[in-house]
């Protein structure tokens, strides 16, 4: 894997307090790769240490193999973008995109046709001329992407790019950005907290939690085979479930529940009681509550209607599954 960047035992700590403990992180070049993970877990400040606006407390960060541990932002050759992406808004769209050109000193004649590309790769071509206020949120949006491109960064860095679009929006533009990273082959590094954008958009997904990395590899990797509850529990796993080889999980799709008391050879297969129904339609999805110990958990099956057993709410089942949809956990 050719590496567009590394963080090698990076720390940062804000007084007392450690935001980024002592990570290892390989971006690979010309990937797209997400940092996810909850609010605070250390996200942003990774970026910015990457960007060089923060300088790690211990550690070596290198771009391009290069130590950049102490080179100031503007020699690192990034492009960023941010949750809050601040368009100059006495300048018009291709004033906006020329911006970080004009700072590098690119000529005019240069500069007017990596404006004029830039602007054609997110689809805004024909609104050169126009001030942001007459744009919408997401073409705002891709001018701030456009102009970020147009100084053709090592590497381009989005943090949150797509939190102030509402949901339709936020949806097309995850696919823009995998097509404009496709189209460029960029190095694309990408912060949010939203699983289904990370997994959608990555080719290489980072979970933090606490400072710390949890987990790294391609979305269908993790999600097939999350390393621990907290990479589960982020990625939408329900049902957890303590057997004699230790903790389990299966996903909801994975859950038959069968009427009356059965007894599995192999796999799960739990007695339980049918606390609620929710027909959808083409799915129903049914909670039952299975004793456990002197408490009770209550596990969750998400099937086909026409597959799925007639139950009422009090009925007794055994929830059950095979052995291999239970995925062996790490507390
Ligand atoms: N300059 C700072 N001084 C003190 N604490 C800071 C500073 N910057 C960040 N922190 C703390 O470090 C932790 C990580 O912050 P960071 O912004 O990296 O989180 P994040 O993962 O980006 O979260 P979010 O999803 O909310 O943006 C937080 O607890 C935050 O309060
Ligand atoms: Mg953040």
């Amino acid at each position: 894997m050719n590496a567009a960047a590394q963080f090698e035992s990076v720390t940062q700590v804000f007084g007392d307090f450690t935001a980024v403990d002592d990570i290892d992180l390989t971006i690979p070049a010309g990937k797209l790769t997400t940092l996810l993970g909850p609010s605070g877990c250390g996200k942003t400040t990774s970026l910015r240490m990457l960007a060089g606006y923060t300088r790690p407390t211990s550690g070596r960060i290198l771009i391009d193999g290069v130590d950049a541990t102490r080179m100031p932002p503007e020699k690192r050759g990034l492009g960023m973008v941010f949750q809050s992406y601040a368009l100059f808004p006495h300048m018009t769209v291709a004033e906006n995109v020329a911006y970080g050109l004009k700072l590098r000193g690119t000529g005019r004649k240069e500069r007017d046709a990596r404006v004029a590309e830039s602007l054609q790769l997110v689809g805004l071509g024909h609104l050169a001329a126009r001030k942001p206020r007459a744009l919408s949120g997401g073409q705002q949006q891709r001018v701030a992407l456009a102009r970020a491109i147009a100084i053709r960064p090592k590497l381009l860095l989005l943090d949150e790019p797509l939190s102030n679009l509402d949901a339709r929006l936020r949806v097309q533009m995850r696919a823009e950005i995998r097509r404009i990273q496709h189209e460029t082959g960029l190095t694309v590094v990408l912060v949010t907290h939203d699983q289904d954008e990370a997994l959608e958009m990555s080719d290489e997904m980072v979970l933090m939690r606490a400072g710390r990395i949890m987990q790294q590899g391609a979305p269908a990797d993790v999600f097939s085979a999350p390393a621990n509850r907290f990479v589960a529990d982020f990625l939408g796993y329900e049902n957890f479930v303590s057997t004699a080889d230790g903790l389990v999980t299966v996903r909801p799709e994975h859950v038959v529940l069968v009427p009356g008391e059965t007894s599995a050879a192999e796999g799960l297969a739990l007695p339980g009681t049918v606390r609620d129904i929710a027909y959808r339609g083409v799915d129903i999805l049914t909670t039952v509550e299975v004793p456990d110990g002197s408490e009770a958990i209550l596990l969750r099956s998400h099937v086909r209607a026409e597959e799925a057993p007639r139950l009422t709410p009090g009925q007794a089942v055994t929830v059950t599954a095979r052995p291999r949809h239970l995925i062996a956990l790490t507390d």
